[in-house]
């Protein structure tokens, strides 16, 4: 069985429909036939900008919605990374392994330190790159299943440990990026043509699994539309009822055409009210699971902390190989 190892911030108190079906969704479904590590990557939350008490909200929120679409806790190890300084500890070998050159590159960094001046742009942020590495290799994935905008931080993975093993010694895995299936694009229900995000300007565009099912349907009835009456698929020209279709195409399991004869003849009224309910309706029994887990705080943390026992056991290992393979006193 190849093994699988992902990671997710903890920077929202909700997921939005966009990441669930793009990301988490397809994480769920790897667990058949995989062997799968889940972590909450809480040390790369740091590199922006940290409020405490959302950061600890934000971590139980991420791992209450990872069990409540559908991680099974039995058969993937799930834990919050800063359970296991191995990661820290193989971050800072990997930092001595990547070169400033390559680490400068980094598409992401540039990016987002160009924001704010690359002056005052985190360490942490430049070093990123590398603390991801030590979190793929301490487990010696196969699969790292990421968006295309991750491509890059897994190529440096795996020069770097091609460059480790040519060196030290063979000790990690060399693994392959599993670039998710983009799959149906949901837009910004106010900004049809943004993709869905949650760095949105207004949260008004923005399906959250955690909002409340009264939330999500007056934002599914404000969603902008455009002139016309029809409901028809057309990107270009009506951008805001071909999302709305996409998003009902995705909780229905009804195809496009399907929809454009249910909705023939009626107005944008009725179709917007028939989205926002299918929609409440998908989004429910997800929600419902994830407010449960969150009333009993010490639960998901015994339970997270049992992902870190799982996690250990090659953490811990592949750790020590590594220090072996540097000449590190044992
Ligand atoms: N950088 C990833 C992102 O922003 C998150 C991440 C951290 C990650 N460590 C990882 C993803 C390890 C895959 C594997 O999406």
């Amino acid at each position: 069985m190849k093994r699988v190892l992902s990671g997710i911030q903890p920077t929202s108190e909700s997921f939005h429909l966009g990441n669930y079906l793009g990301a988490v969704k397809q994480w769920v479904d790897l667990q058949n036939g995989h062997e799968t590590y889940y972590s909450i990557v809480d040390l790369h939350a740091l590199t922006g900008d940290v409020d405490p008490k959302l950061l600890r909200a934000r971590t139980l929120a991420s791992a209450a919605q990872l069990i409540a679409v559908g991680i099974d806790t039995e058969k993937s190890s799930l834990f919050v990374q800063s359970h296991l300084p191995e990661h820290n500890q193989l971050g800072w070998v990997m930092e001595c392994v990547a070169s400033f050159g390559e680490a400068s590159r980094m598409t992401q960094f540039k990016d987002k330190s160009s924001k704010g001046g690359a002056d005052g742009a985190r360490v942490g942020l430049f070093t990123y790159p590398m603390l991801q590495a030590a979190d793929i290799l301490l487990y010696q994935a196969d699969l790292v299943p990421v968006g295309e905008d991750q491509r890059q931080h897994i190529e440096i993975t795996r020069d770097l440990a091609n460059r480790f093993n040519t060196r030290y010694g063979q000790v990690f895995t060399l693994p392959d990026a599993y670039i998710l299936k983009e799959g149906a694009k949901i837009y910004d229900l106010q900004e049809p043509t943004n993709k869905m995000s949650k760095s949105a300007s207004s949260a008004s565009g923005v399906i959250e699994l955690m909002d409340a099912p009264e939330i999500n349907t007056k934002k599914i009835k404000s969603a902008v539309t455009d002139t016309g009456r029809e409901v028809i698929f057309d990107l270009e020209n009506k951008p805001g009822i071909s999302n709305l279709m996409t998003i009902y195409s995705v909780v229905t399991g009804k195809t496009i055409a399907a929809i454009q004869d249910e909705f023939a003849g009626k107005g944008y009224g009725d179709f917007k009210g028939a989205v926002a309910e299918a929609t409440v309706e998908y989004l429910r029994p997800m929600r419902d699971r994830a407010l449960e887990l969150l009333k009993d705080e010490g639960e998901l943390i015994r339970i997270l902390n049992h992902g870190a026992e799982k996690a250990r056991v090659l953490a811990s290992k592949t750790l020590k190989d590594s220090y072996k393979a540097l000449g590190i006193l044992g």
